[in-house]
């Protein structure tokens, strides 16, 4: 099948913008059809940018983008009616209640009263709004206004579906409904292309990822592959303070807030660092790194290097995006 979204060395200079860098500086990723792909990355490093153009908002400065097959820069109708986008900070038309504002979005989209009607009530349902469906949204708290929002796009048909922080500002079990939804769009062979600052929702959803960092990719693939690119795929947690001269010949030794050490480290030697802590009555943990802590280290390094990271740490092995 082909590909949902190819992007081809993308520029973007916002006009006007004093900015050294591009928004995006030669960006090129490909989003396979069916699945939730996801885009990472600090504020400020692009993924709206991307977004926007992708969901044909804003007009690209070079490059080439297509979506579901239709170029960005020519086809961009017939791109709208296939796609619906939460957009970054969105909320709906507050006039309208919670039920009015997901069938007149659906109603606009173009499906007949019966199915809309239908897809707004398990919609609500979906997330939890059936008992504010006569509320104003004018009246409901920042966190179900977003709520109403996601509704709105998840109960759509659109074979794809642009999610650029949906689940921010929304309460624990709220996050949850909406990753139930999310994957729910996704069993139907829909594509959706989630960005999130919350990184176990990226590694809990996306079959795909992508990390972006001043408009450039800086490393992709499914979270396993990232994993297993990384020289340390173990990390051992100490809670008190312990020396790192002692820790050092383990692995790389990271101390983080609060005193906490963290040793990036290879299997045979997480164990051994394990038992070495046990013997002696330390607080310790030991799991597999977390897509958080590829973030900090390939981010912060690129920062500290000023050009982007080619590899991915904890250890520099062979990752390439
Ligand atoms: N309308 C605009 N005009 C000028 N510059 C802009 C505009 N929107 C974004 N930028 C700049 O483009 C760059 C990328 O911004 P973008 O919003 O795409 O980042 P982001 O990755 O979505 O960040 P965040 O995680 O904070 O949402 C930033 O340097 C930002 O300041
Ligand atoms: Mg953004």
């Amino acid at each position: 099948m082909a590909s949902a979204v190819v992007a081809q060395d993308l520029f973007k200079v916002y006009p006007g913008s004093h900015s050294r860098t591009p928004a995006l500086d030669g960006l090129s990723l490909t989003v396979p059809t069916g699945g939730v792909y996801g885009l990472i990355g600090r504020n400020g490093a692009g993924k709206t940018t991307f977004v926007r153009i992708a969901a044909t908002q804003l007009a690209l400065t070079s490059g080439s983008l297509s979506v579901l097959g239709h170029d960005v820069a020519r086809e961009e109708r017939k791109i709208r009616e296939r796609i619906a986008c939460v957009p970054q900070e969105s909320r709906p038309l507050y006039f309208l209640t919670v039920e009015e504002v997901v069938y007149y979005y659906l109603k606009m989209r173009g499906l007949p009263s019966v199915e809309a009607r239908r897809r707004t009530r398990e919609g609500l349902e979906e997330l939890s709004l059936g008992e504010y469906r006569r509320r104003l949204v004018s009246q409901l708290s920042g966190g179900l206004r977003r709520r109403a929002m996601c509704a709105m796009v998840l109960a759509s048909d659109a074979e794809m579906l642009f999610l650029d922080e949906p689940t921010t500002g929304l309460d624990p079990i709220a996050r949850r409904e909406v990753w139930a939804a999310i994957r729910r769009a996704s069993r139907e062979q829909r594509t959706i292309l989630l960005t999130t600052h919350y990184l176990d929702e990226a590694e809990a959803l996306s079959q795909r990822l992508v990390l972006i960092e001043r408009g450039r990719r800086i490393l992709e693939g499914t979270p396993g592959e990232l994993r297993g690119r990384v020289r340390y795929p173990y990390r051992v947690a100490l809670q008190e303070g312990v020396a790192p001269e002692e820790l050092e010949p383990y692995g790389r030794v990271a101390t983080v807030e609060g005193g906490q050490t963290l040793v990036f480290a290879r299997e045979r030697e997480a164990r051994e660092l394990a038992r070495w802590a046990l013997e002696r009555n330390l607080r310790v943990s030991m799991g597999p790194v977390s897509l958080e802590d590829i973030f900090l280290d390939v981010v912060g390094r690129s920062i500290d290097e000023d050009t982007p990271a080619e590899d991915a740490e904890p250890g520099h092995d062979e990752a390439k995006a």
